[in-house]
């Protein structure tokens, strides 16, 4: 269903909520005939707006969220970026088929990542539309021939892949660095499948093979947690006794390779700072050893950003091929 249609359901439910309702009471007692799983005294609407808090408890959740907070939403006038910065654009790429790339029109009245993005929500009117928008498998656009299929965690690829691929010297040399390159800041599925650095490519990680709903199965967790916060109780049932993310010190060890690289470019006058907040690129062209170490801070240390957990063997690999790189 296109947003269009969708929005004008909407106005009508406000407009009518009555005799909508009258309406779906009705249409629920006839689907109920052959469908046992749905109550006969329960009205549709009521199988999600009861007075407990279904609704409210994941709403008050996503709020705190990055998805609730954040203000990247008001890029989403742009064309190349609304797909994913925009829930109501981002629900008509997936009705249409689009990959973000092939959007072709900015939204002008933008909406955060909202209940509507993930979810069916007012499609049936029924409790079939927690149904989640999408999860099939996502062919990441940036990175040619690779495909996600991650379980419900497909959902979250759609937007959380890279927009460019990894930097390929021409004659020694990588040039158009600006200061907002890389690979944009959601190559979270990529370093999951092990691909995505420069100079090195790597292979699939344990929690993309093992992990079932990969990003949803450690973000959600069992209770289906709307901060999109991960949890520890998401570790234990593989790291039985985990009391935090840093298992086996292997986040202690990456954090230290982050810090040294982020030295070395920061001393060569590549990088601004090693803060990732507000590090980007001082340069605008670079030897290609060198772009290729840059390239691989900004994607682990400023846009991956889980220290290695995502896939603790290959962001370590990038960090030694890259140390590497810079020695004189
Ligand atoms: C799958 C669960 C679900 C069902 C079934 C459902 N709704 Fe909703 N409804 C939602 C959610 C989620 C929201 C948005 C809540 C938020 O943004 O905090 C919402 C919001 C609303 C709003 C507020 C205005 C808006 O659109 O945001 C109205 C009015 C509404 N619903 C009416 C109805 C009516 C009438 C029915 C039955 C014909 C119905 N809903 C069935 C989940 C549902
Ligand atoms: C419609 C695109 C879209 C989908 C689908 C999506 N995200 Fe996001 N996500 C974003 C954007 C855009 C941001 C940044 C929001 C901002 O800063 O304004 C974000 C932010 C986040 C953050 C917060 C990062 C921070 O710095 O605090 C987390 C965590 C996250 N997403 C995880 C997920 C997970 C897990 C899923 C799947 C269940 C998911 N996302 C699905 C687009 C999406
Ligand atoms: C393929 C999907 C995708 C496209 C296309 C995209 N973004 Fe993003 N963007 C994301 C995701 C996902 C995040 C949040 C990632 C995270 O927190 O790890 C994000 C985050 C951001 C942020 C917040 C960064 C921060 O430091 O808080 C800005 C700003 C942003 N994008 C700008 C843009 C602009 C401008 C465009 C278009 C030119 C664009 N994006 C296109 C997926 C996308
Ligand atoms: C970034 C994507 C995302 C957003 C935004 C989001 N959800 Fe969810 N939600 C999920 C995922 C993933 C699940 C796990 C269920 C699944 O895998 O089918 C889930 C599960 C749920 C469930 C349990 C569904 C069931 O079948 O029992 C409820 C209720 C729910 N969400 C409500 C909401 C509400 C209300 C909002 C808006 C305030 C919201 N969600 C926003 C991704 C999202
Ligand atoms: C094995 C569990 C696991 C899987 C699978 C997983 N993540 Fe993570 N992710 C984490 C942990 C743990 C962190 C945070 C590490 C920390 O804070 O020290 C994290 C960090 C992040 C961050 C940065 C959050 C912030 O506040 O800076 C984002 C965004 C994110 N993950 C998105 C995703 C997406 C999207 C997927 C799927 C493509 C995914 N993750 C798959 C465990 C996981
Ligand atoms: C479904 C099982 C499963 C779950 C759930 C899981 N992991 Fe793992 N984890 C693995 C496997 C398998 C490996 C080893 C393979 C690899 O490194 O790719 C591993 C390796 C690791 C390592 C490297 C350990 C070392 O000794 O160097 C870290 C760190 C890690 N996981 C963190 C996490 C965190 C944090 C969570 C929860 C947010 C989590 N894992 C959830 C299966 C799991």
């Amino acid at each position: 269903m296109s947003t269009k249609h969708k929005r004008r359901i909407k106005y009508l439910a406000l407009a009518l909520a009555p005799a909508v309702l009258i309406a779906m009471m009705a249409l629920v007692s006839a689907i109920s005939m052959d469908s046992p799983a749905v109550a006969l005294d329960q009205p549709p609407c009521a199988q999600c707006h009861t007075n407990n808090t279904l609704i409210e408890g994941k709403a008050t959740a996503w709020a705190n969220s990055g998805h609730g907070t954040g203000t990247a939403y008001l890029r989403s006038t742009n064309a190349s970026c609304a797909g994913c910065h925009s829930g109501g654009a981002f629900s008509a790429m997936v009705a249409a088929g689009q990959s973000p790339n092939q959007v072709t029109t900015g939204d002008h009245s933008p909406t955060r990542q909202s209940c509507r993005a993930c979810h069916q929500i007012h499609e049936t009117y029924t409790g079939t539309d927690w149904a989640l928008e999408t999860t099939a498998p996502v062919g990441l656009y940036a990175i040619e021939g690779t495909t996600f299929d991650g379980g419900s965690g497909n959902l979250c690829t759609n937007c959380h892949q890279p927009r460019r691929a990894a930097p390929v010297g021409v004659d020694g040399q990588v040039t158009g660095i600006s200061s907002h390159w890389g690979p944009h800041h959601g190559p979270q599925s990529s370093m999951l499948l092990g691909t995505g650095g420069a100079a090195l490519e790597g292979s699939a990680a344990g929690h993309y093979t093992f992990v079932g709903d990969t990003c949803v199965s450690c973000h959600l967790g069992a209770n289906d947690n709307h901060t999109f916060t991960p949890s520890v109780a998401a570790c234990t049932t593989c790291h039985a006794g985990a009391s935090n993310f840093d298992i086996g010190g292997r986040q202690t060890a990456i954090q230290a390779k982050i810090d040294q690289l982020g030295t070395l470019l920061v001393n060569a006058g590549l990088l601004s700072s090693t803060d990732p907040a507000e590090a980007h690129p001082n340069v605008s062209s670079a030897p290609e050893d060198q772009a290729y170490a840059l390239w691989n801070w900004i994607l682990i240390a400023k846009e991956d950003r889980s220290k290695g957990v995502h896939n603790p063997a290959y962001t370590e690999d990038l960090l030694d091929a890259s140390i590497a790189l810079m020695q004189p």
